[in-house]
């Protein structure tokens, strides 16, 4: 059995072949240093209910630019104010290469969730911070970073609610729902007035519903960038699944087909899936991953915490509160209930199958009650899980 410190994370070259990894990897671990630390870190932020920015005297501020020019195009958050990003200029030999952070934090489903969230950072850049602390797999500390701290790193704020996807005007609530139209006004203003036309490497990354966008923009990116450009994307927590929560129920399918509604969302699903399922389908990865022609690397937990507390327990399939202590902490869950979260592990083991067969994919599922691992720096490099002596698994995402 693998040490504290050893456990969690592998490295692995895009080029692996993955069934040797899952084996490996797919290890049922309950008392890991990486593990505790990361669900701990997890309840703070809560999903995006809460959040905590936990700054050590490292993490460098980067400011926010607000894209005013943006709004011409419609590609404006909730409220009708403008989209924003942050960027830290590359240097160095990093200054050809770019990583493009979609930031993640939920999503609305109903007029009153949206109305709440038009009127915060999640759907307004009047309420976004000024700045913030760029760490993890976005830090510009060649010790907490050492293979990207030089790269250009950009992260586009999230306030459409929708993973960067819709595209509607609510005309009863009078909210804008313009993810797609900001992702697409973001990136070309990068490409044309900030350099990234010229990049040698991008990678699209992002967390949670950051990470479900990295999915569903990646090969869009892809297209946007000069051929000799190599594009790869990571989604980090974005492995949601289509799975059945605790009352038989399946809330999470019934959350998102909420969001793909409201937001207009199928026209910007990819087509290899709509083709042949309905739209809502489209919005789960699993559905999804197998027709990405771009280079992807998938990072989860497979017991993810945020999808036991809001897809597999979450208060309406758990009426009389029989999950409550087990989901927010494993060691209140009794043996039936460590069965069904077994089962959870089972199925995202299960839909990355196929998609684990091609050589160009990679993906590292660990046994980690954790949500979203590559952008705190003791998840990332700090606690430096590894396996099998290999180095950071950033490594993978640099190598050829
Ligand atoms: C990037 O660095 C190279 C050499 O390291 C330099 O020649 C080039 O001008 C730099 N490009 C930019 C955009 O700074
Ligand atoms: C585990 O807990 C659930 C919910 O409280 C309960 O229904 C079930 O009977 C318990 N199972 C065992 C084996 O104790």
């Amino acid at each position: 059995m693998m040490t504290m410190e050893r456990s969690g994370i592998t490295t692995r070259p895009w080029s692996w072949r993955t069934p040797l990894l899952l084996l490996l990897l797919l290890v049922f671990l309950f008392v890991a240093g990486c593990c505790v630390r990361a669900a701990e870190d997890e309840q703070m932020r809560g999903g995006g209910r809460r959040r905590s920015r936990r700054r050590r005297a490292a993490d460098v501020m980067v400011p926010i630019t607000i894209l005013n020019s943006a709004v011409e195009k419609g590609a404006v958050c909730m409220d009708g104010t403008p989209p924003a990003y942050h960027l830290d200029p590359g240097s160095g030999g990093g200054n050809r290469s770019w990583i493009v952070n979609l930031e993640g934090g939920g999503w609305c489903n109903n007029a009153r969730t949206c109305r709440f969230r038009a009127g915060s950072r999640h759907g307004s850049s009047d309420h976004m911070e000024r700045s913030i602390p760029f760490t993890g797999i976005m830090s510009s500390s060649p010790s907490d970073n050492p293979d990207f701290h030089s790269w250009n790193r950009v992260k586009i704020r999230y306030c459409d609610s929708g993973s960067f996807a819709g595209d509607a005007f609510d005309e009863q609530l009078k909210l804008q729902f313009r993810g797609q139209r900001i992702w697409g006004a973001v990136i070309q203003h990068l490409l044309d007035d900030a350099g990234m036309a010229s990049a040698e490497q991008v990678l699209l990354t992002g967390c949670s519903a950051g990470g479900l966008a990295a999915i569903l923009h990646c090969d869009q990116l892809r297209a946007l960038l000069p051929h000799a450009a190599t594009v790869k994307c990571l989604s980090d927590g974005g492995l949601f699944l289509d799975a059945v929560d605790v009352a038989g129920g399946r809330s999470l399918r019934s959350y998102y087909g909420d969001v793909v509604a409201m937001q207009a969302v199928a026209p910007n699903l990819p087509n290899t899936c709509t083709d042949h399922l309905d739209a809502t389908s489209c919005f789960f990865p699993q559905n999804i991953i197998d027709g990405i022609k771009t280079p992807i690397f998938l990072l989860n937990a497979a017991y993810d915490v945020w999808q036991i507390e809001q897809s597999l327990a979450p208060n309406a399939a758990d009426a009389n509160g029989a999950w409550k202590a087990c989901k927010f902490n494993r060691l209140a869950c009794n043996a039936s209930q460590l069965q069904f979260l077994q089962g959870f592990r089972d199925q995202m083991v299960a839909a990355v199958r196929v998609f684990s067969d091609s050589r160009s994919n990679g993906l590292f599922i660990n046994s980690c009650f954790a949500h979203c691992q590559s952008e705190l720096t003791v998840t990332w490099n700090g606690g430096s899980p590894a396996l099998q002596n290999k180095r950071r698994f950033a490594r993978i995402l640099t190598s050829p």
